[in-house]
């Protein structure tokens, strides 16, 4: 029987732990530093590890079996490295492979050297060649301006003016952005919807997750307010909104995505984020709009319970992909069913979320119902309370996207699951849903 540890404390190391757990192979699931929905959790228990070097201890103390490491912070810093040269199986791409979400440069340079289709970049090195950039693309509108490094999702800047085009360059250049500032993406804006895509790679070899999900980024109902890290998400997108030949293209840039980081000598192993855009700009061909080297939250609380249904061994796809033989894992052609999660956030979120909420209706059952916890712990009363801004995650699953969607939606609310001030979407898929 194996043992696993688990690196993070959101709702995707939530997904992650309770698909694990469904694995007939694992015993016991260690999440470092977890939450309340973890400490909960079936065969898993919440640690508290700080650093390579206690991480490294623990792993040798316990014969974990597999490391999964969930956010990007720690992939960049190196903790893949750190814990392969210890002779510990990792889930996570390198320090290198990771520079393709930690680089925002490094990643328009790979894409650029590799042909995979991008918007048209700069790489500028001083705030003049950034705003020389956005003249060339007709000016702020028409343009994206991203920091190079780590942000957080708040890296991103799409200016409706000059003046907004300035205080982004300004805000990128003061470092208080990525923690340097001194190098900018500026890119030519392209219109269309967004589609997340998870490729699984071992270094060498890969397996698509064969779905698209789709991501809510605005806090408030029919895509208005304030960015966040995502309001709810949906999978698969309908055939009429992704089409069989669209997919093709996408697992044509998967293709060349993985084989390039092999043949730079930065071989990918881990999971691969592919957010693309399929721009109207390109009759509707997927461009790439980020990297990122960890699986999406919240699109993990889909994709998670979508393959256990669809019969797939969560720890079995993650141990494959992390000891070189994911060529001979089989991953369904499809799967079947659809899933729908819906973020409840706090109060205040995304600015300054209102923390300490006691969270009701979590013990009740509901149909085709599984909740996913956020920024949730235990307090000194032993009731679960908020302590994050996303703070769970409620998935429905279905024969379909309607149905799914009722699902979620009848799990939430006075009557079901709530706390005070909870701000969510009830709109999550309107884009596939609309009649
Ligand atoms: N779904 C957005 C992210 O994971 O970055």
């Amino acid at each position: 029987m194996a043992t696993v540890l688990i690196i993070g404390s959101g709702g995707r190391e939530h997904a992650l732990a309770w698909g694990i757990a469904q694995s007939p192979q694992v015993d016991n699931i260690y999440v470092s530093p977890g939450n309340a929905g973890t400490a909960g959790t079936q065969k898993c228990e919440n640690v508290a590890l700080s650093g390579e070097a206690e991480t490294i201890v623990f792993c040798t103390e316990k014969s974990i079996d597999l490391v999964v490491i969930g956010p990007e912070a720690p992939l960049v810093a190196g903790l893949s490295d750190a814990l392969r040269a210890a002779g510990i199986t990792v889930f996570g791409a390198s320090k290198a492979a990771a520079q393709l979400e930690g680089s925002k440069a490094f990643a328009t340079e790979f894409m650029q050297k590799h042909g995979i289709t991008i918007p048209e970049s700069v790489i500028a090195t001083s705030p003049e060649a950034a705003t020389a950039a956005i003249e060339t693309f007709g000016g702020a509108e028409k343009s994206v301006i991203k920091a190079d490094g780590l942000a957080g999702g708040k890296g991103v800047f799409l200016p409706d003016n000059a003046t907004e085009a300035a205080d982004a360059i300004a805000k990128i250049a003061s470092g208080t952005v990525d923690g340097d500032g001194s190098r900018f993406v500026v890119q030519a804006r392209n219109h269309g919807p967004e589609v997340s895509v998870f490729v699984l790679s071992d270094g060498q070899n890969y397996q698509i997750i064969p779905l698209a999900s789709q991501d809510h980024k605005r806090l408030l109902a029919g895509d208005k307010g304030p960015n966040t890290g995502g309001m709810g998400v949906y999978a698969p997108l309908p055939d009429w909104m992704l089409s069989a030949s669209q997919w093709d293209k996408i697992a044509t840039i998967a293709q060349k995505s993985i084989q390039g980081m092999a043949a730079d000598g930065t071989p990918y192993q881990g999971v691969l984020y592919m957010g693309l855009m399929l721009a109207e700009e390109l009759g509707g061909d997927p461009l790439v709009i980020e990297y990122n080297a960890r699986f999406g939250d919240p699109e993990t609380e889909v994709i998670i319970p979508l393959l256990h249904g669809n019969g797939v061994d969560i720890y079995s796809m993650l141990y494959a992909t992390a000891t070189g033989t994911i060529k001979d894992f089989v991953m369904p052609a499809t799967l079947n069913a659809a899933a729908l999660t819906i973020c409840l956030a706090a109060e205040g979120y995304p600015d300054s979320p209102v923390t300490g909420k006691a969270i009701a209706g979590l013990g009740d059952e509901y149909r085709d119902v599984t909740v996913f916890h956020g920024g949730t712990k235990i307090d000194s009363d032993g009731n679960i309370v908020s302590s994050g801004g996303r703070v769970l995650f409620v998935t429905g699953l279905g024969v379909n996207l309607e149905a799914a969607s009722a699902a979620a939606n009848a799990a939430i609310g006075d009557a079901a699951i709530h706390f005070p001030g909870m701000q969510y979407r009830p709109d999550i898929a309107h884009r596939a849903l609309k009649p």
